[in-house]
């Protein structure tokens, strides 16, 4: 059995020196076990699982239409050497591989079998142009380009999967070229409503619990309290003012695209 840690064949292995524990989460997506009843593992030639669950049970194929397409309306276009950031099975590195200017595309992610054994069967799924492809075994917090070598990153769910997302941005300006782009797609920002009902049922337990147990939820809670990061697969929960705060911390400008079911982002690099 293969290991994180055991440089892989033809994909590229940028740990060296850095192991498995170091990276949060990376056991929770080495697990091949827990993968076998997701949609995306689509090893038994079950490849209409895949395709249900971006089309259909979820919005993410029409949020990666809607932000291409915004760009193309938009003379921006994705062309260059582009970095898919937790690419993960690579249906985004697929389909990105498929626009004509773009020339390069680095499918960067943490989880072995995704990249080795999935990816594959999601390349031919997908019509893949794998001559511009190369797939990175390595950590989004250590991306081993040059400074400024890059036109655009990819974000497909992934930001919110960052533990340290300042340490994220910063790695990912570093390797953007000037006026470089990240396309992001798969984020929910928490929502005044949501925010309110769980306010609501925080103070119920607040009171019931008053005087009872020493560690019973506080009754003016942050943001950060009520919705605390996922412990096993680490998602983590932001405001659309927090997503705005943190890529202006470093000096990006954020955009939104916006459509009725769902908010996809385009961040330019500024000076
Ligand atoms: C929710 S999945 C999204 C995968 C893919 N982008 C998609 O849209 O299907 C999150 C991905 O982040 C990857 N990931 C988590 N932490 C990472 C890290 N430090 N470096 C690289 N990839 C990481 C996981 O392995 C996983 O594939």
């Amino acid at each position: 059995m293969s290991s994180l840690n055991d440089n892989p064949g033809d994909i590229q292995f940028w740990l060296n020196g850095t192991t498995q524990e170091e990276i949060a989460f990376a056991g929770y997506w080495n697990n091949e076990e827990i993968e076998k009843e997701k949609d995306w593992y689509i090893l038994n030639g079950n490849s209409n699982k895949l395709t249900d669950y971006l089309t259909r049970k979820t919005t993410y194929h029409d949020e990666f239409r809607s932000i291409v397409t915004f760009m193309e309306t938009n003379g921006l276009r994705l062309k260059g050497v582009g970095v898919d950031i937790a690419a993960g099975v690579c249906w985004t590195t697929a389909l990105l591989s498929r626009i004509e200017g773009v020339d390069t595309l680095y499918a960067l992610d943490i989880s072995r079998h995704r990249l080795e054994k999935i990816a594959p069967r999601v390349f031919d799924l997908f019509g893949a142009k794998q001559e511009k492809i190369v797939r990175v075994l390595g950590s989004f917090y250590d991306i081993r380009l040059p400074d400024a070598s890059v036109d655009f990153c990819f974000m497909s769910q992934a930001f919110h999967h960052a533990d340290n997302p300042d340490l994220l941005l910063s790695e990912v300006r570093r390797i953007l070229k000037s006026r470089g782009l990240i396309l992001m797609i798969g984020e929910q920002p928490v929502k005044g409503r949501a925010i309110l009902k769980r306010y609501v049922k925080n103070s119920v337990s607040s009171c019931l619990s008053r005087g009872m147990v020493p560690g019973r939820p506080r009754l003016l809670p942050t943001f950060q309290e009520l919705f605390p990061p996922d412990t096993e697969s680490g998602d983590h929960y932001y405001r659309l003012r927090d997503y705005v705060n943190m890529f202006a911390r470093h000096r990006f400008m954020l955009r939104q695209v916006v459509e009725p079911n769902f908010r996809t982002f385009i961040a330019v690099k500024e000076r």
